[in-house]
């Protein structure tokens, strides 16, 4: 099995998102999956163009020539696709923005398929999952972003993982903190390798880790 890891903070590899990603990338690969992690940050993309060649002149194939090609290539025959990204302002950090409209020539199947073809859709080919931390303690807070995420993934979509007030994960600079986050996401990588799902129990584990008092009292005490 294939895993592709976008991680989406402009932090990188010093990223709340992307030490809880990693982690469950790696729980993926204990798991035997080939897992490939891309950070957006590394990688030079221009804004979309609007243009709409990649649907109709060249289907499948953006006009502009640059990182993106890259990244294009590295989504093909996955089975999972996991977008670690923090919460800006409701949404997703501006790169983040521009690497969702540069997927455009990944969506020509479902433009096609619009339009009447009988053709299988990209978003049926894989599934999805969403990482994401913000800084309040809220999980309402990611509403936007989940229904953004649903949207856009479609039938892929199998589920998220959201740390609030996770400002906290971001600053744990050498990784030894917050080691009880480094494990659930971990395990919750493990799990999903072996089943391609996270189970009801975790999902009730991982909510009562991220409760307001829960994440106050362990912030806290790391303190
Ligand atoms: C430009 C910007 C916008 C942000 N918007 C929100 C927001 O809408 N809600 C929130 O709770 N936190 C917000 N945050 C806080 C980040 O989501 C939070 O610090 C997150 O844990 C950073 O993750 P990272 O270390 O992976 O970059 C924002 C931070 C920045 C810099």
């Amino acid at each position: 099995m294939k895993a592709l890891i976008v991680y989406g903070s402009p932090h990188g590899k010093m990223s709340a998102t992307y030490r809880l990603g990693s982690n469950f990338a790696k729980g993926l690969k204990d798991q035997d999956w080939a897992v490939d992690e891309l950070i957006l940050d590394d990688i030079e993309i221009k804004h979309c163009l609007g243009c709409y060649v990649c649907w109709r002149k060249t289907p499948g194939v953006c006009v502009q020539k640059d990182g993106m090609e890259e990244i294009i290539q590295r989504h093909k025959d996955i089975d999972l696709l996991v977008l670690a990204a923090p919460l800006y302002f409701y949404s997703v950090p501006g790169k983040v923005k521009v690497y969702w409209d540069r997927n455009m020539p990944l969506y020509v199947s479902e433009f096609q398929k619009f339009s009447g073809q009988a053709v299988k859709g990209w978003t049926d080919s894989f599934k999805f999952l969403l990482i994401s931390t913000c800084g309040f303690p809220l999980k309402e807070n990611f509403d936007g972003l989940v229904i953004s995420a649903k949207k856009i993934y479609g039938p892929a979509y199998a589920g998220e993982i959201l740390v609030p007030m996770g400002t906290a994960i971001s600053q744990d600079t050498d990784g030894t903190k917050y080691t009880e986050f480094y494990e659930f996401f971990y395990k919750a990588g493990k799990e999903y390798g072996s089943t391609n799902n996270l189970s009801g129990e975790t999902k009730k584990t991982f909510d009562l880790m991220t409760g307001t008092d829960s994440m106050r009292e362990l912030i806290k005490s790391k303190q």
